[in-house]
């Protein structure tokens, strides 16, 4: 199977469309999650050219043995490097974890707490992954423009971790 690259063209709703159900079709044989993410990150960012596309989940972090804190951990990716480890309620990738919703960000600066891991993010959509009721990860994107993400980009973007 060949998987060359060819960049969708139309509306965003479109583009949509056309991605979801190439990320339908390659999660579908696949159980493995990190495969998934890493997959769903590149199609996503090669189809609307995003500055940062990629994943973080939640790990637990090693405390003295007996207490178990959990914090966002890096996952797969595409685009620059990224910090590694976020705290429950921290810039938006950490809001959207403890406040368990998709977060639109039209302008990072106005974002109280926002992590600056690359200068040239302007806006931002957090997507929480739910085993139940529980986040388990969050897909963060991030683009250079302000104001990129919209309610159409939370309709797919929800859709598309649904089938993680
Ligand atoms: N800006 C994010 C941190 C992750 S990077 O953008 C990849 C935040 O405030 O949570």
């Amino acid at each position: 199977m060949s998987y060359d690259f060819e960049r969708p063209q139309g509306s965003k709703d479109e583009i949509y469309q056309v991605v979801y159900k190439q990320i339908e079709s390659l999660v579908e044989g696949e159980c493995d999650l990190i495969a998934n993410m890493a997959n769903v990150a590149a199609i996503l960012h090669q189809s609307f050219g995003f500055w940062w596309t990629g994943f973080y989940r939640v790990l637990p972090k090693s405390l003295n043995g007996q207490d178990v804190e959990y914090e966002l951990v890096l996952g797969p990716f595409q685009g620059p490097v990224a910090c590694m480890h976020i705290g429950y309620g921290k810039g938006v990738c950490g809001s959207s974890w403890k406040e368990k919703r998709t977060l639109l960000v039209p302008d990072v600066d106005l974002f109280p707490g926002h992590i600056a891991c690359s200068s040239l993010s302007k806006s931002e959509v957090v997507v929480p992954l739910f085993k139940g009721e529980e986040v388990i990860a969050v897909l963060d994107i991030d683009s250079d423009k302000l104001a990129t993400f919209d309610e159409i980009d939370q309709f797919w973007l929800e859709k598309i971790v649904k089938l993680l």
